[in-house]
């Protein structure tokens, strides 16, 4: 399976794709200079209510969940190459891609409202391909028809727009994810031979078998950022 736009080993994405992450949080940079600060009482209390949050509640357990997909799906993916469906193989390495930069995404945000991102990594449960295949159709289809929606409702509520706009990103690949899982599944036979590339969007995920989008449907990121997994 070859993986292009970045040569690092997948175990590395979500730490890498983290500092990618200025633009999500209004162009910060890297280089600027340090600056002194004084905390207002204000800024305080914002700080505490932000750690009460249910929103920052919300985007721990996205982390925690996009984290383990992460590590589901590299799995999964391995597994599908033991089995042959080599096309599967690449399908879940695209996804597992995708859900590192959710991941990084939410941490991001996570960190911006002053608290740090913690998650807890179970050993995946692997099955056959198609079993597989299975559970990241549930677990796809809950993100997308349940726990986003109810998470992008809450971060509303609370004014959250980063949260809002990570969760987005999320929901727009989750629906992808689920699409692709059924169309492998429906036609697994057809999923052996590795003639399909997949693209990830760096910025928010979005994954695509389609070469000849010029921008992300869901973020605006140019095509030939995307990470090219064949
Ligand atoms: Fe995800
Ligand atoms: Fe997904
Ligand atoms: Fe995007």
């Amino acid at each position: 399976m070859k993986r292009f736009g970045i040569n690092k080993p997948t175990a590395t994405l979500l730490s890498l794709l983290t500092l990618g992450f200025f633009t999500l949080l209004g162009g910060c940079s890297q280089n600027q200079p340090p600056t002194a600060t004084v905390e207002s009482e204000s800024q305080n209390t914002e700080t505490v209510s932000n750690q009460e949050s249910a929103t920052l509640k919300n985007l721990q357990a996205a982390y925690n969940g996009e984290s383990n997909a992460h590590a589901r799906y590299l799995a999964f993916s391995k597994k599908a190459e033991e089995e042959g469906y080599l096309q599967v193989a690449t399908l879940f390495q695209a996804a597992a891609d995708a859900e590192a930069i959710h991941a990084a995404n939410h941490a991001a945000i996570i960190r911006k409202m002053g608290a740090k991102p913690e998650a807890t990594i179970a050993t995946p449960e692997v099955k056959s391909t198609l079993e597989n295949l299975e559970e990241g159709i549930s677990g796809e289809s809950y993100e997308r028809d349940t726990m986003y929606p109810e998470f992008i409702e809450q971060a509303r509520k609370d004014g959250n727009q980063d949260a809002v706009v990570t969760f987005t990103y999320a929901v727009e690949a989750e629906t992808e994810h689920a699409k692709y899982y059924a169309q492998a599944k429906d036609n697994l036979d057809d999923w052996r031979e590795n003639t399909m590339t997949f693209y990830v969007c760096p910025e928010c995920g979005y994954t695509t078998n389609d070469p000849n989008l010029a921008v992300c449907p869901e973020c605006g990121t140019a095509n030939n950022l995307f990470l090219s997994v064949s």
